[in-house]
């Protein structure tokens, strides 16, 4: 059975996607069977992977129960996309009341069977669709810059995630606080000391470091390892797959 995790932060430009594709890559070569999904209507991880205007996308899973239309990326790795429509379907599901909340989660149930990893790209908000991910996820990962701000929206999601375990008994796991566009700043260093104070053993010890390869593998529509396989980021995704296994004790 599938681990089904959601990568999260309200705010954009923190890494969520770059890191869904990359660890997503990285477990695949280390033997694991992952799907992605994309629940952002910028469709951002779509695109990355050259999928710009899918006929079929997670849309019409949501809003009309429709099955969920995988793209083989390569053998092992596949992707739920999302397009443009799906920022209407906000309104859509709150209209559904309760039931609208939890169409994700039905409609990976099915799929569970099929892979060891489904990693879930959210969108840059903690609205309905966010929390379709984390009702369908087992745990989440939460990615952050480290700059000073980051550290008031972490209280925001952690508080979100408690909620919905007490709320709906859920048992929902904080796997970790990822770190990502590290630079060898003070401020960098001075918030991660911050947040090992106040949430010990959160973070994971891999921390991905900033590098202009994230940008040019981007632009070539490529994961990290494909465009360069010895870069640093790789190197670090390729870490921070490991330490997913092993908190998962998956190794
Ligand atoms: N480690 C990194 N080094 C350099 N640039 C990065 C790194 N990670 C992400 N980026 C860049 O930062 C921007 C935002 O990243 P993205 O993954 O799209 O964030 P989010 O999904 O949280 O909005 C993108 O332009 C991406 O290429
Ligand atoms: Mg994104």
């Amino acid at each position: 059975m599938a681990h089904i995790l959601s990568l999260v932060n309200h705010k954009g430009g923190v890494g969520k996607t770059t890191s869904t594709l990359n660890l997503g890559k990285a477990l695949v070569r280390q033997g694991q069977k992952v799907l992605l999904v994309d629940i952002d209507p910028q469709a951002n991880l779509s695109q990355s992977v050259g999928m710009d205007n899918p006929p079929q996308s997670i849309y019409e899973v949501l809003c009309e129960g429709a099955p969920p239309p995988l793209v083989e990326i390569a053998p092992g790795f596949a992707l739920l996309p999302a397009e443009l429509s799906l920022s209407t379907a906000e309104g859509k599901l709150i209209s559904e009341a309760v039931t609208g909340y939890f169409k994700l989660q039905n409609a990976l149930q099915a799929l569970q069977s099929q892979y060891d990893f489904i990693l879930i790209d959210c969108p840059p908000s903690l609205g309905i669709l966010t929390i379709n991910a984390l009702l369908a996820s087992q745990a989440l990962v939460i990615v952050v810059e480290p700059q000073y701000l980051a550290i008031k929206g972490l209280q925001t999601i952690i508080e979100l995630y408690t909620r919905l375990n007490q709320s709906l008994g859920k048992d929902l796991r904080l796997l970790g606080l990822l770190f990502t566009q590290f630079n060898r700043t003070v401020v960098s260093k001075n918030i991660m000391d911050q947040v090992q104070q106040r949430y010990p053993g959160l973070a994971f010890d891999t921390v991905i470091r900033q590098s202009v390869k994230i940008t040019e593998a981007s632009a070539m529509k490529q994961d990290i390892f494909t465009y360069e396989a010895d870069s640093s980021p790789a190197q670090d995704y390729a870490a921070l797959g490991s330490e997913v296994l092993q908190r998962l004790n998956k190794n």
